[in-house]
């Protein structure tokens, strides 16, 4: 049991609190940020001259050395500290001796924690953001490549009216799109430096608190030491931002797990990224897509967690804290591996073109136009939608489309109907006319994805 107090005790700790009590197991994750924040703040106590620049030198020195052979696998992390800091500090004085003892002068683990965990989060927003930035560029991608492929559109899982694959693929781009600018909005609001608030009300040592938080790229220091030390907001806002990237990743897995069948064969998720039956021969699974789904609920799971962990806790540090780390590594690490994941099943996914055509062609989805065929001629909207309502009804009896229906069956319900009836309803027609700002026609696309480029070479 290595621990950083024991002064004002009289027994050792029970061996079960002492286990209960640990972090190690998990906050040895943050050994680049701890060491780093203590590189920081030993440069800062040598500037003030509250350390020599002698005993500043060997502090860097000893800590630089212990980041190199954890690195390189000379110095397991093992469970014998209590936590991350216990592990540093003690390292620091077995390599350097007392003067590692100085290293925590006007420095207390709230402070140190706070700032760790600020490091990771903000290490890992860049990370999220470079995946987020890669699915985008993939999506881009096969818009560019579909934006005269016709598909139905749905509401209800009915089908509605056709677009484009370019142009369903586009509501995801807005998606993610939305949420990098998350990342980007926690970012800049969490980017400020905790260190120097000490336990909770600051110190008395002349710590130049601006200067630490520059040495560590942050926009500059916190401005209320209690805050500083109990504030998990930035944790919160990112889980809550990475369950909206599930909600988005959960919902087009559910798409393409939709697609994939049988029944719809619109894509064929690659051998690389599907699955076979132990029992099924014929079975190709779309396990990676169902799996992200289903990792949605540890995500979401995590930021309740938190949000429960903090509800009610008093100013300023509370113990209750450390478990902040253990929902928010697996989250974070969880919707990594998913935003990979499913970047790499889409971009190697099979679009049908054909299939999504013939059935963009037969389940009425340009009724709507046929109707605004008719508003054309002067019939009232209302009137329209019912005409057109009894020809589909028409077609369901003939088993037959609007497309295949002659003239005269057109004109016995309504005088007004012409031979130009049936370019009004060409899929071509359909989409193609849609040309206001948003909609599906490539007309109207195109300079949404030159926008859409722009946004990514930036
Ligand atoms: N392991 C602790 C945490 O993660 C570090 C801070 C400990 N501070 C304390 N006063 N016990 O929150």
């Amino acid at each position: 049991m290595a621990q950083l107090w024991g002064g004002r005790f009289t027994k050792e700790t029970d061996r079960l609190v002492y286990n209960f009590n640990a972090s190690i197991t998990f906050d040895r994750k943050l050994y680049r940020q701890d060491i780093r924040g203590s590189l920081a703040h030993v440069k800062m106590l040598a500037k003030q001259g509250i350390l020599t620049q002698e005993e500043g030198s060997r502090i860097e020195e000893g800590l630089k050395g212990i980041l190199e052979d954890v690195e390189n696998g000379t110095l397991p992390i093992t469970e014998e500290y209590e936590d991350i800091h216990s592990f540093v500090e003690a390292n620091l004085i077995d390599r350097i001796g007392d003067v590692g003892k100085k290293l925590h002068t006007g420095r207390s683990r709230n402070d140190q924690v706070a700032l760790d965990m600020k490091l990771y989060v903000r290490d890992e927003i860049g990370e999220l953001d470079g995946l987020l930035k890669k699915l985008l560029t993939t999506i881009e991608k096969i818009m560019e490549e579909n934006l005269h492929t016709y598909m139905p559109g749905f509401t209800h899982l009915q089908k509605a009216q056709p677009l484009t694959l370019a142009h369903h693929l586009g509501a995801y781009f807005e998606m993610f799109r939305r949420d990098r600018g998350r990342m980007h909005d926690i970012y800049e609001r969490m980017n400020y430096c905790p260190l120097g608030a000490g336990a909770l009300a600051g110190t008395t040592y002349p710590l130049d608190r601006e200067y630490t938080a520059s040495l560590l790229d942050f926009y500059g220091a916190t401005r209320n030491s209690m805050d500083s030390v109990s504030d998990r907001d930035y944790v919160i806002e990112l889980l809550a931002a990475l369950s909206t990237v599930m909600m988005h990743l959960s919902r087009f897995c559910e798409e393409i797990i939709v697609w994939n069948t049988n029944e719809y064969r619109f894509v064929e998720i690659d051998d690389a990224y599907s699955t076979g039956s132990s029992i099924m021969p014929q079975k190709k699974n779309p396990d990676i897509a169902e799996l992200v789904r289903g990792k949605t609920g540890r995500v979401y799971g995590a930021l309740m967690s938190l949000l429960t962990t903090m509800k009610g806790l008093p100013l300023a540090y509370n113990k209750d804290m450390q478990e902040d780390k253990e929902p928010a590594f697996d989250a974070i690490d969880t919707v990594k591996g998913c935003l990979a994941l499913f970047e790499g099943m889409l971009s190697t996914m099979k679009f049908r073109k054909d299939v999504m055509e013939a059935s963009a062609k037969n389940g009425f989805t340009n009724a709507t136009d046929a109707a605004d065929y008719l508003v054309g001629k002067g019939v009232p909207f209302r009137d329209a939608h019912g005409i057109i309502g009894r020809l589909v009804l028409l077609c369901i009896e003939k088993n037959c489309s609007l497309d295949a229906l002659p003239l005269e069956e057109y004109q016995k319900l309504c005088p007004v109907f012409e031979k130009d009836i049936y370019e009004a309803i060409s899929m071509k027609t359909c989409v193609e006319k849609r040309m206001t700002l948003g909609a599906p026609g490539a007309e109207a696309m195109k300079p949404v994805l030159e926008e859409y480029r722009a946004y990514l070479e930036k």
